[in-house]
């Protein structure tokens, strides 16, 4: 057992559960509906989109003895679907898991809080970012485990808000694993192991890429409010998101921050809008950044990622070392489903099964990193690390009301 654990707040009886684990069988009622013992782990999602879905399909395949039960998300419509996609789900290693009570389904912009009130233990996290610091915190003041994707924040006060939340987890105890999904994934965590032990000597210099298509933007509805749309349309204002450099591309940074174990010292950065015609439609975002990030060994990632039409797509890591090249997953294989993983891995923490696991404070620095790309970007000027880490920069308004306007913009101009 792990100090933190031994020191920690476990409103659970971990023995119990680690006995549990090693034969349990989940009982079944008439209805087909697994039934609950002292020892169900009892499963909330927040955010019922795409992820959010699929967090909670991983989540019941990989696991016994885990149990779907709530729903939250700030629109109506995304529950009711997410949640007949659920209950409809032939799948037998899913469909006894999910008993979700009309009582226990919660919408608004403070759903999220009325299902911390419920008696889950296992929060599954997947709004888009923009909310992340604020229900995070809540997520360990309600004493709940989580899986809770990425990124965490899109700006500074976010990251300093989802550290200390994370430590405030560690302290009690909870777990936490984000959605970092390479980390799970075996020929990544096999490969960079090697790499780490010297496989391809001293490491020189390193590429990330996310060059990727067009993310989703919807049109306008007129019946939709400012507030409405911006969170329908979110991949597309950077208080929403966090830009592409942060919302996606912060898996590669991780990777390289993975294999250094280390995060940059400083950056500088070009970008810019190339094609976006319509500012209410495509928000305020950019659609391409190139980082050279340095490393305090000096290291240098050069970090490119782009949302671009009809150009080369390009996905992927790299290191270059004394000893040759890598892609940072060419020295393993890929056995098993990092998604199920990830939550696998979540549960055997809970239960004591693996040693305690809190990813939030690796997850918020490898967030930070992606953001101090678009801090230079954006300002054209060289970034710190403790310069982001400090940043003035909070961008998600304080106060989200449906009645209130929320304009787009500006674009962001180096230097204006
Ligand atoms: N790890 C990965 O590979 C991966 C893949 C896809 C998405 N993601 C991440 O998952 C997150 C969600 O992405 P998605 O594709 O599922 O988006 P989505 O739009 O399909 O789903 C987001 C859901 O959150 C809801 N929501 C928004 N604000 C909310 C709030 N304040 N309270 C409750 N619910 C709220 C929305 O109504 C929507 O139903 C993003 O941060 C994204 O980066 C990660």
């Amino acid at each position: 057992m792990s100090k933190k654990r031994e020191t920690g707040m476990s409103r659970r009886d971990f023995a119990k559960a680690s006995a549990l684990a090693a034969g349990f069988a989940v009982l079944s009622s008439k209805s087909g509906v697994a039934q609950d013992n002292a020892d169900t782990l009892k499963v909330g999602l927040i955010g019922c989109g795409g992820r959010g879905g699929g967090a909670a399909v991983n989540c019941l395949t990989g696991n016994e003895n885990v149990k779907l039960v709530a729903l939250a998300d700030v629109f109506e419509d995304r529950l009711t679907s997410k949640r007949r996609e659920l209950e409809s789900n032939s799948d037998p290693r899913v469909q006894p898991k999910v008993d979700i009570q009309d009582d226990q389904c919660f919408f608004g912009l403070d759903a999220y809080q009325r299902l911390l009130e419920t008696d889950v233990d296992i929060v599954l996290h997947a709004t888009p970012p923009y909310c992340r610091p604020m229900h995070l915190e809540a997520i360990v003041a309600a004493n709940k485990h989580t899986f809770i994707e990425k990124p965490f924040a899109v700006d500074a006060a976010g990251v300093r808000r989802c550290i200390a939340a994370s430590n405030a987890a560690a302290e009690k105890g909870l777990s936490i694993v984000s959605g970092l999904q390479r980390r799970h994934q075996t020929s990544y965590m096999e490969t960079i192991k090697k790499l780490q032990d010297g496989e391809v000597g001293e490491i020189l210099a390193a590429r990330a890429y996310w060059n990727g298509t067009l993310p989703f933007s919807h049109e306008r509805k007129p019946e939709w409010s400012d507030l409405e749309y911006r969170l329908r349309n979110w991949y597309n204002t950077i208080w929403t998101c966090g830009d592409n450099i942060v919302e996606q591309h912060m898996h590669n940074i991780d990777v390289i921050n993975w294999v250094l174990d280390a995060y940059p010292v400083k950056v500088v950065a070009a970008g810019g809008r190339a094609w976006k015609p319509n500012e209410e439609r495509y928000g305020d975002l950019w659609d391409n950044f190139t980082c050279d990030y340095e490393y305090e060994n000096g290291v240098h990632m050069l970090s490119m990622s782009r949302h671009w039409r009809d150009s080369a797509n390009a996905v992927f890591e790299e290191v270059t070392g004394t000893k040759g090249k890598s892609t940072c997953r060419d020295m393993g294989r890929d056995r098993s489903d990092p998604y199920v993983n990830e939550i696998i891995a979540l549960v055997q923490s809970i239960r004591g099964e693996v040693p305690y696991i809190n990813e939030g404070v690796r997850t918020s620095e490898s967030t930070l990193t992606a953001l101090m790309g678009r801090m230079a970007a954006y300002t054209g000027k060289e970034v710190t690390w403790d310069e982001a880490l400090n940043a003035d920069e909070s961008l998600v308004p304080t106060v989200l009301d449906f009645d209130q306007e929320y304009p787009v913009g500006p674009i962001p101009v180096p230097g204006a």
